[in-house]
């Protein structure tokens, strides 16, 4: 259904991202409003729509209402200077939460059920079989309990793996063994053998998988990470594997991307990457979130998603 609202501009600024197909999107889904790709110079906008924009464009348009991430993490918005009065709104779900959810469930089942050993066996022409290991032996535990977090820690229940939670603040969800705070931080690692980021990247969670947290987790541990590269102190996770107290890790995101073509994940024979891929931004999903959105905010109407400036996320 097409918003109905007054005319409005709208600037769009999005690193590596093709404009032409948004500005498409977000004209059908707002046919009053005037959308355009933000350069130096042009007109004031009410309402912006980005992807780790530059310094310059907040400056320049700093009488923004509204900012719309066109992701969940916030953490590059949050390393500049933004418009005091603007309110900043992330994607919630808009499609991702399904993605997280058969990424990691594929991780954990690919770990648990030997499925890298079954296809190196297969390569080399080995019939052979492991032993099959016990559900109640691979707790789970999900960092984050958000959106996503939540969605992933509902979708392993499926496979009936032993799911702990850990948030911020307390949550219940159903069939997860909740933990929250610095507090319950050492316990909730004490109970979980394959571990799995879904926390936003914030001064509090920077590094936060590192050689102490990672060496609490039941030996034989595994490690998924999907939310940010600066979650990982790489060389913590590296050492633990060598040591042998990690079985190995699945990793989507690094503190650097591309990662580089010297990195030691590339070739490790117990790290499996991807290139930031587990929950792609759907376009059509995400324009359909922020215009109704922005036809929120026109109407004077709450909404959800906004971003906690002072938390980070
Ligand atoms: P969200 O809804 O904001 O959820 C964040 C969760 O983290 C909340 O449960 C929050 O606790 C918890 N949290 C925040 N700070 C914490 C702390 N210091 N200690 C303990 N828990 C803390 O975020 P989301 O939409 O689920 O997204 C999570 C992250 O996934 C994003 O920030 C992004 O970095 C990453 N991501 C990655 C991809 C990818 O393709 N790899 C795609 C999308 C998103 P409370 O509930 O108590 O607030
Ligand atoms: C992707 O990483 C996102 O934050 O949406």
């Amino acid at each position: 259904m097409k918003a109905d609202i007054s005319p409005i501009r709208i600037s769009f600024c999005c690193t590596n991202t093709d404009p032409e197909p948004w500005l498409t999107g977000l004209r059908a889904a707002l046919p009053l409003a005037e959308v355009s790709v933000w350069q130096p110079g042009v007109p004031a906008a009410d309402y912006a729509v980005v992807w780790a924009p530059p310094q310059a464009f907040f400056d320049e348009q700093s009488q923004l209402k509204g900012v719309f991430n066109i992701g969940a993490g916030v953490d590059a918005l949050m390393k500049l200077r933004l418009p005091p009065q603007a309110v900043v709104v992330r994607l919630e779900d808009a499609g991702m939460a399904v993605q997280m959810a058969e990424y990691v469930c594929q991780a954990v089942i690919r770990h648990f059920r030997d499925l890298n050993a079954y296809a190196e066996d297969a390569r080399a022409g080995r019939w052979t079989f492991y032993k099959p290991r016990q559900r109640s032996d691979f707790p789970v535990g999900v960092m984050g309990l958000g959106v996503l977090g939540a969605r992933v820690a509902q979708a392993l229940q499926h496979f009936e793996f032993p799911v702990n939670g850990w948030s911020r603040s307390p949550k219940v969800l159903e069939g997860v063994h909740g933990f929250s705070g610095a507090a319950q931080f050492n316990d909730f690692l004490a109970s979980s053998r394959m571990l799995v980021n879904l926390l936003p990247l914030t001064p509090d969670t920077t590094n936060i998988l590192n050689r102490d947290t990672l060496g609490r987790l039941q030996p034989g541990g595994y490690v998924i990470n999907v939310a940010r590269g600066a979650h990982l102190v790489d060389d913590d996770l590296l050492a633990l594997i060598h040591s042998g107290h990690l079985a190995g890790a699945t990793l989507d995101v690094f503190r650097t991307e591309p990662l580089p073509p010297d990195h030691p994940f590339w070739q490790h024979p117990k790290v499996t990457i991807t290139p930031h891929t587990s929950a792609r931004t759907l376009r059509s999903e995400s324009i359909a979130q922020i215009a109704d959105k922005i036809s929120a905010m026109q109407r004077g109407e709450p909404l959800s998603g906004i971003v906690n400036v002072g938390s980070g996320y």
